[in-house]
């Protein structure tokens, strides 16, 4: 059975039952509780509440779609037979319409008779109860209701209908909050098709239960398992949804390994999907998770030698294989456009990220995740481009690190940036370019001569209290309780320019903390530091601690000009200047 067949049927299937059948709505939904679409109920959530009328707004209590999801949790498992990002999720749903008989029965019939399975190969799950609830949880009785159709009505022997407990067998509500209930699962040859979950509460953000006026119907099976077992072949990649890609992808280059060629093939089509959905490459939120994929593909063709432009050949398949059911992938100029641009933007970020490896004898997992956050330089392409200086270098201590930054910087570069797309984003750099990145490199290494030569005019009373680096300017705080005079500035900039046309050396070395202090490197009292920091050295003018990036020597740095002074509060100043090339 072909896919396009079978959403079809199940469509029919459920129109003849009185169910209004729904579009998929977008992937990137309208409730600000989760941020991608990750099932079918999702879009109907304001009926299962009350919030909005069915009648009114489909002819009907009963509705049926083929929803586009998208679960980041599984991610890291895709490679396998049958983990996904993007999948598509077949559903039917009732708000006070119908309930568990009917949905049971329904399930049941489609299952048996529409797509022709043997009854033998069927078992099911129902909801054990769960009395001995944990700490903010509700004890929820016995779904007896469920138990006694699948046996009495349907006439499925007890021994195939299993109780499972909460984990398993009771959906929670996407987001925060939401409805949610008891579900009963139906497998086919023990594989797990079809979910149907029973809304018979609301959970309330603080976790507790409350009963639902009406209660409704959710049902989520997915095509492409569905498809997988129908086919009778060994994994989703082998189905007709995902064949014409993976087999164009061997074509173009033979030899991959299964689980490359697997997350290719997930990562092209979701990544399609995404952005014919609006979202595009950044560094937050679904944009970065976007930029996630794009990169790994793009990390995949440099490791596997891969020539061919997969991005033009995946969305003329996808076009092809998905256009019919999802208009909206055909627009494959424009979605070719953003995968492009998001080429040329990790082309960039990765020649510069090159150039800092070189400054590494060994490469620990501080350093890679420092590497990959400025750069955009991924784990998985040091291994191959430096193999020597990450053998120390473990993967869960990467990961430990990135998940420690990643809620930080994006929160703060959303912020600050309204999710404008960072390369560099040291929280105290920024840039979004290659150009930008070269220039609030200059100005990096002028803000350490400046902070010296501050120093040297108005008294070591001068601390550093905050700083801030973008491609138009460096702003610099410092303690110090008076306006500056004009000839104080001019003394300033006058030190900060001799230095650079000293063209002073900068280099680094890496010390345990304690020794590096006792070289009388400055260091900012808000940071904190780890065990080894890297003191910078321009020339034997300034030495600081600092990660970098700087420029080699400080001729590079160009002219530097100051353009303002204010006050930021009492104690505290503020310095504005740029560097101009000359
Ligand atoms: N919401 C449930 C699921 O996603 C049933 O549709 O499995």
């Amino acid at each position: 059975m072909e896919s396009s067949e079978i959403r079809k049927k199940f469509s029919d299937f459920f129109r003849e039952r009185r169910h209004a059948v729904v579009p998929s709505s977008s992937l990137t939904p309208d409730d600000p509780s989760v941020l991608l679409t990750t099932a079918g109920m999702q879009q109907f959530k304001p009926y299962y509440v009350g919030k909005a009328d069915p009648i009114r707004d489909f002819g009907s209590k009963n509705t049926a779609s083929v929803q586009k999801c998208f679960r980041t949790s599984d991610i890291d498992e895709v490679g396998d037979k049958t983990h996904l990002t993007f999948f598509e999720m077949l559903g039917n749903f009732s708000f006070g319409g119908y309930f568990k008989k009917e949905a049971i029965r329904w399930a049941h019939d489609f299952v048996i008779n529409e797509l022709g399975i043997d009854r033998e190969r069927v078992t099911v799950t129902v909801f054990g109860g769960d009395l001995s609830a944990g700490p903010g949880q509700v004890p929820i009785p016995f779904d007896k209701e469920s138990f006694r159709i699948w046996h009495e009505e349907i006439g499925l022997p007890k021994e195939k209908i299993k109780k499972h407990g909460r984990a398993d067998n009771f959906w929670g509500p996407t987001g925060n909050e939401g409805p949610c209930g008891p579900t009963t699962e139906i497998y086919v040859d023990g594989v797990e098709i079809w979910n149907l979950v029973f809304n018979e509460y609301y959970q309330n953000s603080d976790k507790s239960l409350r009963k639902l006026e009406t209660p409704g119907v959710d049902t989520g099976m997915g095509l492409e398992r569905l498809a997988t077992m129908l086919r009778g072949v060994d994994n989703v990649f082998e189905t007709d949804l995902f064949h014409p890609l993976v087999s164009k992808i061997q074509e173009v280059k033979s030899g991959l390994e299964d689980k490359v060629l697997r997350v290719l093939a997930d990562h092209l089509r979701a990544s399609i999907f995404l952005i014919a959905d609006g979202v595009r490459p950044s560094n937050k939120e679904v944009g970065y998770i976007l930029r996630r994929l794009l990169r790994r593909i793009m990390v995949y063709e440099i490791k596997y030698d891969i020539h061919a432009e997969l991005f033009a050949l995946a969305v003329d398949i996808v076009r092809e294989t998905f256009g019919d059911a999802y208009p909206e992938v055909k627009n494959t100029k424009e979605i070719f456009a953003v995968m492009m641009e998001e080429k040329s933007k990790f082309e960039k970020a990765l020649a510069l990220g090159i150039k800092e490896i070189e400054k590494y004898d060994v490469i620990t997992a501080k350093d890679a995740f420092y590497i990959y956050e400025t750069f955009g330089l991924p784990w998985e392409l040091l291994g191959e481009l430096v193999p020597a200086k990450v053998r120390g270098l473990n993967k869960d201590n990467f990961d430990a690190e990135f998940k420690k930054h990643q809620e930080v910087s994006r929160a703060g570069s959303e912020k600050k940036f309204g999710g404008h797309g960072l390369i560099l984003d040291t929280g105290e750099l920024k840039a979004s370019t290659s150009e930008e990145v070269e220039k609030v490199t200059r100005l990096h290494t002028a803000t350490h001569l400046l902070q010296q030569a501050l120093r040297n005019v108005l008294g070591l009373d001068v601390h550093q209290m905050g700083s801030d680096i973008t491609a138009e300017r460096t702003r610099f705080d410092f303690s110090f309780s008076r306006k500056l005079t004009d000839e104080e500035v001019k003394k300033i900039e006058d030190l900060v320019n001799e230095a650079i046309q000293k063209d002073l050396p900068v280099y680094y070395k890496e010390l345990p903390i304690e020794e590096a202090k006792k070289t009388g490197a400055l260091y900012f009292f808000k940071q904190k530091y780890p065990e080894k920091v890297k003191v910078y050295f321009m020339g034997d003018f300034s030495k600081e601690f600092c990660g970098g990036p700087h420029v080699a020597n400080t001729f590079k740095i160009g002219k530097f000009k100051i353009l303002k002074q204010e006050a930021v509060g009492s104690g505290v100043r503020r310095i504005r200047a740029v560097v101009i090339l000359l």
